[in-house]
């Protein structure tokens, strides 16, 4: 993988730049900056070197429409006050768009193209939608790490037309979790929890062999509590997943790997509603898990106190409400006292975990955080990331 610090020739280059500012956004406000915060090294070592810069993203998961809430609006402004610097945010479509329209006045040094996933090109890794972004610039700069387990036309196939580079962030990422794939210190724990159900539940049986314990929470623990027969009520899950969930438990017993999951939550009748105590087979049709009981996290400590090296992926509960983020915060309490004592060694990742763990000044108290998710445990399960594989 060749980094874009190790070229020489850069002046006067167009640089398509593909960046994960796939932050969250709440009625337009972006409420964690984090993977904003991270690319700043990587623009201003790319504006140093006077080029010109073509930033790529997505934000949200549009699925080939533009949807006016997902626009990279806010996002472009943030990025332009952080770094003291006018980027236009173009909206026109970009396979009306050619190369020479782009940086007509000379001074213009950062342009950024609308939400990419607006294009229904991009999940299908389109070969000509990826030619003609390609057409737009001289180089192509992967610095989004978090995306490249994604085999789409402005991480894959855009290889195949551009010289490409890794970014600074992605070298970064990279370097890190080579570290924790190799030479683990045992009892290892994973903790998955989050809302991104369909991309994670087929991950964990391939993590299994790799784990001690598997301790899972969020939207994936609603699976498996209805699959024990529990109801749910209007909790959020994903569709089909019981064959999934039994080869999850019959490998976890071939492997020796701990499965644990709740064994009491916290519903509501909505996100705003208050806060119950329950036992997964007291759900009634009109609530909604949103966090974890005090026995499960009473359960999830004793696993912890047993372990040597944790890593945290997704919140366990709709943490965004202070009355659903007790089990989050606990579960982070919880590591960082047993890591200041130097017992574990701690790595967080995905942009909510990053978001919960801001909030609670806690980023900082952790061996690494990764600002990725699935690409985090993608690498974990040892997977080959497409993006990565096509700068090798
Ligand atoms: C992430 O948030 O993990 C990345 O931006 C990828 O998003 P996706 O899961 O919608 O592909």
């Amino acid at each position: 993988m060749k980094s874009i610090k190790q070229e020489k020739n850069l002046n006067g280059k167009k640089i398509l730049l593909r960046l994960d500012l796939n932050v969250p956004l709440d009625n337009g406000e972006i409420t964690d900056t984090t993977r904003i915060d991270k690319i700043i090294p990587t623009l201003k070592f790319l504006i140093s070197q006077n080029t010109k810069i073509i930033i790529l993203s997505h934000v949200g998961r549009p699925k080939g429409k533009v949807v006016n809430e997902l626009s990279l609006k806010p996002i472009c402004e943030n990025l332009e006050n952080k770094l003291n610097q006018n980027i236009s945010l173009i909206s026109k479509n970009i396979k009306e768009m050619n190369n020479k329209d782009l940086f007509t006045n000379s001074n213009e040094k950062i342009i950024m193209l609308e939400n990419i996933r607006f294009y229904s090109e991009e999940e299908k890794n389109d070969q000509q939608f990826a030619e003609h972004l390609a057409s737009l610039a001289d180089i192509y700069v992967n610095d989004a790490f978090s995306c490249s387990h994604r085999a789409h036309s402005s991480i894959h196939e855009i290889r195949n037309f551009l010289p490409s580079y890794s970014g600074l962030q992605l070298d970064i990422e990279v370097n890190a979790l080579k570290k924790i794939t190799s030479n683990i210190i045992k009892p290892i724990t994973c903790i998955i929890g989050g809302s991104k159900v369909s991309t994670k539940i087929n991950i964990i049986k391939n993590l299994i062999p790799k784990f001690d314990n598997i301790i899972i929470v969020g939207g994936m623990a609603n699976n498996i509590i209805k699959y024990m027969g529990n109801n749910i009520g209007k909790s959020l899950h994903e569709n089909n997943t019981d064959s999934i969930i039994e080869e999850i438990f019959s490998l976890s017993k071939k492997e020796n790997c701990k499965i644990i999951y709740p064994k009491d939550v916290v519903v509501a009748k909505n996100f705003d509603g208050s806060p119950k105590n329950k036992k997964v087979n007291e759900v009634t049709s009109e609530e909604m898990i949103l966090d974890i009981g005090p026995k499960t996290i009473e359960l999830i400590n004793d696993t912890i106190n047993n372990s040597k090296t944790i890593l945290w992926n997704g919140p366990a509960g709709y943490f965004e409400n202070p009355n659903f983020a007790n089990g989050s915060n606990k579960i982070a309490k919880k590591i960082i006292e047993r890591n200041k004592a130097k017992e574990i060694y701690s790595v967080a990742g995905g942009g909510d975990t990053v978001a919960l763990l801001n909030s609670l000044h806690l980023i900082n108290s952790f061996d690494f955080v990764s600002t990725a998710g699935g690409a985090f445990l993608e690498y974990l399960e040892g997977k080959e990331l497409p993006g990565i594989k096509v700068l090798n």
